[in-house]
């Protein structure tokens, strides 16, 4: 972009973007190459970017929820988080400098990985709504991509204070995308945006009442935030509701397969930031806990089955794997053959572990005829 147009452009924020395009553009290019890197890692547990057969996803009809569909599309279109996610008198000064060193390594890595996940969403619906002709998705994946760009956006803006930033139109072309098959994406894409309204809420209703721990000004848009996550997943829950066949059968074990791995991925993840939830006064393993209560909760809304997170058998098994985690990360740190041992008796105690965690039986659910939820928590 010359500088004319980024001038003409400069005084728009991407919170008051109406497209994902818009948004992106009103992206300073601040390049950060450490930030950038870290984006760009892959690994089991770092966020990744999808592909997937968009034909087939663009071949939905959605006439059989189409009531339902529209009241969602239209709430999107009124765009209630307009003009939300930019700093305004809330946003209190941040002392980067002084903030406890281990504090501001795992807070910097929790905005890294958000913002790649953010992102990884708009790249998706973006590309979605670029190949479609239907109009129904096309119109619900623009939305969509318009609100993760934002998002995205907003926690670049506070990486920028610390003095670093994601650069986002590199990400998208250096960053390995992985395919899914569509089926595949509803099934993770759903429960990613339901547990990302779990995390949020829970976050903000934990800081509401102990004000005091808030320790960044960017707690305080969680409630807005994950109401956009909580619409998302509701589109997908109404295009898992055209097709029966997607939540019955030999599904409903890729639906116990992608809960368990979502389940799993983020205890480990969130064990991993010991420092970030301590000042936030949180205990990872209660607050794993809830948020497994509350999506699970909510994917009773289309899902023919929740995990049994109170058996006896779950909790040790979480722990396996995130000890398990432990050993490959220090296999990796010690390198040479004695680390790639530890590596990979880690990573078969995980699997062993991620395997008992599977043949705990499920709780069968009756499905609604109208999967619409309004966010409760
Ligand atoms: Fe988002
Ligand atoms: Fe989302």
């Amino acid at each position: 972009m010359n500088a004319h147009v980024k001038a003409d452009l400069a005084p728009l924020h991407s919170a008051d973007a109406t497209t994902a395009e818009e948004a992106l553009e009103r992206q300073e290019v601040v390049d950060s190459e450490s930030a950038t890197r870290v984006a760009l890692q892959n690994t089991l547990l770092t966020p990744r970017f999808y592909t997937t057969n968009y034909d087939e996803m663009d071949a939905i009809d959605v006439s059989s929820v189409r009531t339902t569909w529209d009241a969602l599309i239209n709430e999107m279109k009124a765009d209630p988080n307009k003009g939300h996610f930019k700093k305004n008198a809330d946003w209190d000064h941040i002392d980067w400098d002084g903030m406890e060193p281990k504090l501001k390594a795992e807070f910097i890595d929790f905005l890294i990985s958000s913002c790649t996940a953010e992102f990884s969403g708009c790249v998706l619906y973006k590309e979605m709504k670029r190949r479609g002709k239907n109009e129904d998705i096309t119109t619900l994946f623009q939305l969509m991509a318009r609100d993760e760009a934002r998002h995205a956006g907003f926690i670049n803006d506070a990486l920028r204070e610390a003095g670093i930033a994601v650069n986002l139109g590199f990400l998208t072309q250096a960053k390995k995308y992985t395919y899914f098959r569509p089926k595949f994406i509803y099934y993770a894409t759903y429960l990613s945006e339901k547990i990302g309204y779990a995390r949020y809420i829970t976050i903000y209703r934990h800081l509401e009442k102990n004000p005091e721990l808030r320790f960044h000004p960017i707690f305080k848009w969680f409630r807005e935030w994950c109401n956009d996550e909580f619409r998302h997943g509701e589109a997908f829950a109404l295009l898992m509701k055209t097709d029966p066949k997607l939540t019955s059968g030999v599904n409903k074990l890729w639906i116990k397969f992608f809960l368990t791995a979502v389940y799993s991925t983020m205890s480990v993840r969130d064990h991993q930031r010991p420092a970030f939830h301590a000042a936030l006064g949180v205990d990872p393993k209660q607050y794993g806990y809830d948020v497994f209560q509350k999506t699970s909760e909510i994917s009773r809304q289309v899902f023919p089955l929740t995990l049994d997170i109170d058996s006896p058998r779950w909790q040790p098994n979480l722990d396996r794997i995130e000890a398990a985690n432990h050993q490959i990360a220090q296999g990796r740190k010690q390198g040479g053959i004695g680390g790639w041992f530890k590596r990979q008796a880690g990573s078969a105690k995980a699997a062993v572990a991620f395997i008992s965690l599977l043949t705990i039986p499920s709780i069968p659910n009756q499905v609604p005829d109208n999967p619409r939820l309004q966010p409760a928590y």
